[in-house]
This record gives C-alpha cells, sequence and structure tokens, in this order.
C-alpha cells in the first residue's frame, strides 16, 4: 500500500501537460470516478483495522493534492489560450469601417412620423394581407373598379376574396372599427400592386396614410395640415396646389402637388371621409366628419435625394446604400 501511495503521488507531482488532451488524461487517470485513486478507496475498504488507521489520511491527502493539480493545470493552459489569442498582428491590412446606414426610405419615413407627431398624430399600423372588406368594399369601391381586377392587385384567395393591401387605406377601416372619434392618427406600411417593375413603378412600395376624425373637420383643415407637411419636408419656401381628383372613399378628393424647381410635382391624394365610408363603420356621418390622405414614401425620397431609379430601394447594392451614412 505504501509503495503504492508513494508512485501515485509521484505521478501527480511529476505530471507535466498543457494540452487539453493531456489535461483530460490526468483527470481520467487521478480525478475521475474509475481514477486510480479511486480504486485505492475500493482497496481502503478491506483493509484491517489498523491498516485503516494508518493508511486513512495518506490516501484522503492524495485525492485532495490530485484534485489541486488537476485545477492548477487547467488554469495555466486558459492563460496560455487566453494570450495567445489577444495578440495582435499590426502587419494585417484594417477592416474595413462597417458602420452602416439608414435605409432612405426608413430615413423619409422618420421624418414623415416626427412631422405629424409634432401635432398630435399618433401612429398605427394593419395588415399587409387584407380581407377584401377591408381594402375595397368598406371604402367605397364599386363591383367594378378597375383596382379590383387582377390586372392590378395580388389576390391571395378567391371566395372568400383575400389580397395583399393596395394601399394603407385599409387601416382607416379597421381603426374606425374598434375606435369612436376623435382619432388623429398616421399608418406607415407597405403595399403591393400589380405592375411590371420598372425605373417608375414597381410591385411593392410603401406609404403613408393619414386620417383626422372628429366633429366639425373642414377641407380647410385638411389643407392647413398638408401645407404644413410640405413645408416641414420641402423647406419653408415650398407652395402647394391642389387638384380635383377622385377616390372612391373621399368626397370631395383633391391630389395636392408642390412647388418643384419650376413647375409642380404630385406627392399625395387626399380628401374628405366620404359619409358612407362612416357609416360602414358605424360612425354617425352627421355628427362627425374627417379626411383622410396617402402618400408615397418612395416618391419623397426620391425627389428630397435625386432617385431615378424605383428599383435601387430594393436592390440591397451597398454601393447605393452607403451614401446615406450619417443621414437620419
Ligand atoms: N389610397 C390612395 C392611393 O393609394 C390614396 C389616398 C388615401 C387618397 C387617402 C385619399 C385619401 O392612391
Amino acid at each position: 500500500m505504501k509503495d503504492l501511495l508513494n508512485k501515485l503521488k509521484n505521478g501527480i507531482e511529476k505530471f507535466e501537460g498543457s494540452t487539453e488532451e493531456s489535461i483530460e488524461k490526468f483527470r481520467v487517470d487521478y480525478v475521475g470516478k474509475k481514477s486510480k485513486i479511486n480504486k485505492l478507496f475500493e482497496d481502503f475498504k478491506k483493509l484491517s483495522v489498523d491498516e485503516k488507521k494508518k493508511y486513512g489520511k495518506p490516501i484522503n491527502d492524495l485525492k485532495t493534492l490530485a484534485k489541486e493539480r488537476l485545477i492548477s493545470l487547467s488554469q495555466k493552459s486558459k492563460k496560455k489560450t487566453a494570450t495567445r489569442s489577444n495578440k495582435i498582428d499590426f502587419t494585417l491590412p484594417p477592416q474595413e469601417d462597417t458602420i452602416g446606414a439608414l435605409h432612405p426610405l426608413r430615413i423619409v419615413r422618420n421624418k414623415i412620423i416626427k412631422i405629424f407627431r409634432d401635432i398630435g398624430f399618433s401612429i398605427e399600423e394593419g395588415p399587409e394581407i387584407e380581407k377584401d372588406w377591408y381594402n375595397f368594399t368598406a371604402l367605397n369601391f364599386p363591383k367594378n373598379h378597375p383596382a379590383r381586377e387582377m390586372q392590378d392587385t395580388f389576390f391571395i384567395s378567391k371566395d372568400p376574396d383575400m389580397v395583399l393591401r393596395t394601399h394603407t387605406s385599409n387601416v382607416q377601416i379597421r381603426l374606425m372599427e374598434k375606435e369612436k372619434p376623435p382619432m388623429r392618427v398616421i399608418i406607415p406600411g407597405r403595399v403591393y400592386r400589380n405592375e411590371t417593375v420598372s425605373a417608375k413603378s414597381h410591385c411593392f412600395f410603401h406609404q403613408v396614410e393619414g386620417l383626422y376624425v372628429d366633429k366639425d373637420v373642414s377641407f380647410k383643415d385638411l389643407k392647413d395640415t398638408l401645407y404644413y407637411f410640405a413645408r416641414e419636408m420641402f423647406g419653408e419656401k415650398t407652395k402647394v396646389r391642389f387638384r380635383p381628383s377622385y377616390f372612391p372613399f373621399t368626397e370631395p378628393s383633391a391630389e395636392m402637388d408642390i412647388s418643384w424647381k419650376n413647375g409642380w410635382l404630385e406627392i399625395l391624394g387626399s380628401g374628405l371621409v366620404d359619409p358612407n365610408v362612416l357609416k360602414n363603420c358605424n360612425i354617425d356621418p352627421n355628427e362627425y366628419s374627417g379626411f383622410a390622405f396617402g402618400m408615397g414614401i418612395e416618391r419623397i425620397a426620391m425627389l428630397k435625394y435625386g432617385i431615378e431609379d424605383l428599383r435601387l430601394f430594393s436592390e440591397n447594392d451597398k454601393r447605393f446604400l452607403k451614401q446615406f451614412r450619417g443621414v437620419h
């Protein structure tokens, strides 16, 4: 027994090794369940009382020694790997600057949101896959309106009709069904139309919808609000022009142009909420009135930043995107 103890003690003290494998071998040999030391404890049970008295302490000491040695071995090896990975190779070429940029559509979206938030509008969102009711019927679209045709709209299913929403106006209905006036919201989101992709049109783009319903909301409120928006977005000197237009869900309806270089450019559609639409949402048109508007985010971004091809927004070309670094 004595010899065996001495031999093991020697083995533990003399053990050298810093690789993971050799430390693992040490653990198996001296500390693990099947180690030589555990075996000693088995043998110990068979000894006589006298011998037990003699060898009890040395065996326990040996066990402690092995454990401590294992800890110090593995600490040493960790330190080694740490210093190795901390070493910096100054001869390597520098890494490319990887700070990203906000997407121009996100920059413009944020600007629009801020402008309207400052005058008390809150932000809402709604689904992109929509029931016919919210995208068309409740918005007063007649049965044979061209927007309901397959050529213009992506249908997810027929009977019941589900579509990829063609505008953010669907959320007008969702909100008016749910809440009572007064309400003052803007609704940013993605919309889809079955158009050929080109520099000027795309099968998806982004809109911001606005809706204001309260007692005595008039066309003057609509004009004031949108004039304020145009000056905040495009500068103090911007002029606006309203042209009569048609949307099934507003009456009267108007398109708004802003003064741009030497002419006028259309930037949004708008109008007073049609009484039928209010009725569809159980809001009494004799008590309440409202205005709504919808603008394309791409269009505004193209104007602001002089972008001439709509496809650039979704191509993920870093050369395009990195020009917006630091803009917000
Ligand atoms: N939804 C219309 C469109 O996509 C825009 C609009 C919104 C017009 C709200 C009037 C009122 O063209």
